[in-house]
């Protein structure tokens, strides 16, 4: 895996810390407080640019509204769950929908489909969270991210890839709650990515899913199995 410039870093579940070239700072699903797999060093934020949010679950958003108030990123997310993020007093709310792309700094952001669900919960009340969704990021070197968020496979995952051609798949292998290495190789099939690094596994003792099971079903695919609080670059 050569990333030519870009720093990523897995936090553990399903949130990534990405530095640009242009050293702008891109937090993908922000929850760092209480994320077991997050490390102690991490869990404290000191820069973020750009906040990506994928769906409303607590284990993606956790820490949403604390980080963007400190910080006051963009952020990035469906209009229903900006809506509940501007309630809580989180501004500079970047909402788009799927389908769309919008330049921010030096990246160029399209939200796509996930197959999942997307209820916030809010002290006792269920909130109606828009649906979930994933991001392709497009860097000014022209390398593409595909983070999945949470998702079951889905066939238009062959889109994607035809419209977008990510060279980097970032992948929920977990099972349980998302896919297991079974549907994740079927995603990469469609999808066709250089490399793959797992996601959404380990955290809990459900998410049964690991690296080895899914590079076995993909022997033509780099699965590179991350650990938290290192920095591919
Ligand atoms: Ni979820
Ligand atoms: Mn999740």
């Amino acid at each position: 895996m050569n990333l030519n410039g870009i720093k990523l870093t897995w936090l553990g579940h399903a949130t990534f810390r990405i530095e640009t070239p242009g050293g702008k700072m891109i937090l993908v699903d922000p929850w760092v407080m209480g994320n077991p797999m997050c490390p102690a060093s991490e869990r404290d934020p000191q820069q973020v640019d750009i906040m990506l949010c994928t769906h409303g679950h607590g284990d993606h958003i956790g820490d949403a509204v604390e980080i963007a108030k400190k910080l006051g990123p963009a952020v990035v997310g469906i209009p229903e769950l900006c809506g509940w993020l501007g309630k809580k007093g989180v501004k500079n709310l970047a909402e788009m929908n799927k389908g769309g792309t919008q330049t921010l700094d030096d990246i160029k952001v399209t939200m796509v489909h996930a197959d999942h669900s997307c209820g916030i919960q809010d002290g006792d009340q269920l909130i109606y969270g828009g649906e979930a969704c994933g991001y392709v990021i497009e860097f000014s070197t022209g390398l593409k991210i595909y983070h999945a968020g949470d998702t079951n496979v889905f066939g238009d995952m062959r889109i994607i890839r035809e419209l977008y051609t990510p060279d980097l798949a970032l992948l929920p292998i977990g099972d349980h709650y998302t896919m297991g290495p079974r549907e994740a190789a079927y995603a990469c099939n469609l999808l066709q990515p250089k490399t793959v690094i797992p996601m959404h596994f380990g955290t809990f003792p459900l998410l049964v899913g690991t690296p080895g099971a899914l590079q076995k079903l993909v022997p033509g695919i780099e699965v590179v199995a991350l650990k938290p609080g290192v920095t591919a670059s």
